[in-house]
């Protein structure tokens, strides 16, 4: 049986739990409140604990490079990522306590009409306890005064839980993801481009033909996303021009990885993914790496070139279909579209 108080109740929900995980059948006092700065490095700390039993679980833990070893070590400050969460979304910002330690956190973004749910993680030690759909409920009102059409996020393909759990609110699976990487010495350097690459250093400047490029590739204002990625130092935003006219940009990182990365039309896609993958494997990183979309042939088809392998599996979901992924390339984490 379970029992849980209203959302936005100062008092503990209190679960009366009957299961089969870690945690003993016993009463668990699971309260929930909006996440604070403090929380910081207690959160990147379950987000890898978390992530990391879900690739040993199914086999992933050795060949996923998003496995905590793999990892940059936790910063003791400066979350950059979450500072903006709470800043921009923070009432999609939402951790769970048992006890008064960590057992769980959520946070949603919104740009424009799209909802997108960034994490959502449990504690393996309290998993199966209705704490995930406690923090959905929560995190599923964030809204910023728009009227929602979209809802969508990137999960785990061979997690069933956390994909049942989304389905049962409306978001559907919809796209494979797989995360790829290849040597980067292996990338072709020679094939010739009539576009122009430049890179794009002042955001202001950027802003307007970024935005020109999202609304007709993707149809949500993205601009914050834009702005967080100009202000980190380890990516860089290249812009590509046919003549005069932008037609792509691509975010290359330090360590080989391209995304996101869009197109205002697919003709100019191959060309601008093959530069892109060119301009990773000159950061000198070891290999280069990219979320490919299973239903871009295109992107497929360069990355297996590349002789890029497959290392995880992921799965892109939403509440509606989503508007073009034969033009886009998502950012490398999932975590931001
Ligand atoms: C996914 C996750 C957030 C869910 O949170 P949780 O607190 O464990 O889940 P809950 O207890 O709220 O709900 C899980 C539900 O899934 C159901 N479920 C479990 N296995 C299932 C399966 N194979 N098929 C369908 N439903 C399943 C459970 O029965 C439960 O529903 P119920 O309460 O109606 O019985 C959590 O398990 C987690 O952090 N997993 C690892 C990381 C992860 O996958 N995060 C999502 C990545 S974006």
């Amino acid at each position: 049986m379970r029992i849980s108080l209203p959302l936005g109740s100062p008092l503990p929900s209190i679960l009366y739990v009957s299961i089969t995980g870690p945690v003993a059948p016993t009463l668990l006092d699971v309260s929930y409140r909006k996440a604070k700065v403090e929380d910081f490095p207690g959160i990147l700390n379950l987000i890898r604990n978390s992530f990391d039993g879900v690739l040993r679980e199914h086999g992933f833990f050795d060949s996923s490079p998003f496995a905590s070893p793999k990892l940059p070590a936790i910063p003791q400050q400066g979350f950059p990522w979450f500072e903006m969460g709470l800043k921009e979304d923070g009432e999609g910002f939402w951790v769970a306590e048992v006890e008064g330690k960590l057992a769980g956190l959520t946070l949603s973004w919104v740009r424009g009409s799209l909802w997108y749910l960034a994490h959502l993680f449990v504690s393996p030690d309290y998993q199966g306890l209705n704490i995930g759909q406690n923090l959905m409920d929560r995190t599923m009102k964030h809204h910023k005064g728009s009227t929602i059409t979209n809802r969508a996020l990137a999960t785990f393909a061979y997690n069933p839980v956390s994909i049942s759990l989304y389905a049962r609110y409306g978001i559907y699976p919809r796209e494979p993801l797989y995360w790829m990487e290849g040597p980067s010495q292996q990338v072709k350097t020679g094939a010739s481009t009539k576009l122009r690459n430049e890179r794009m250093v002042d955001f202001e400047k950027a802003r307007s033909i970024l935005t020109r490029i999202d609304e007709l590739t993707l149809g949500y204002p993205r601009e914050k996303n834009h702005e967080f990625l100009f202000g980190l130092p380890t990516v860089r935003c290249h812009l590509f021009s046919s003549g005069k006219e932008p037609v792509g940009y691509a975010y290359v990182w330090q360590n080989g990885r391209v995304g996101p990365l869009a197109t205002v039309s697919h003709e100019i896609f191959r060309d601008v993914l093959k530069s892109a993958f060119r301009l990773a494997a000159a950061e000198g990183a070891p290999n280069v790496g990219i979320a490919a979309t299973g239903s871009n042939e295109q992107l497929m088809q360069v990355a297996l070139e590349q002789k890029m392998r497959i290392l995880d599996n992921y799965l892109f979901m939403s509440s509606k279909p989503f508007p073009n992924f034969s033009n886009y390339v998502l950012y490398p984490t999932g975590a931001m579209l």
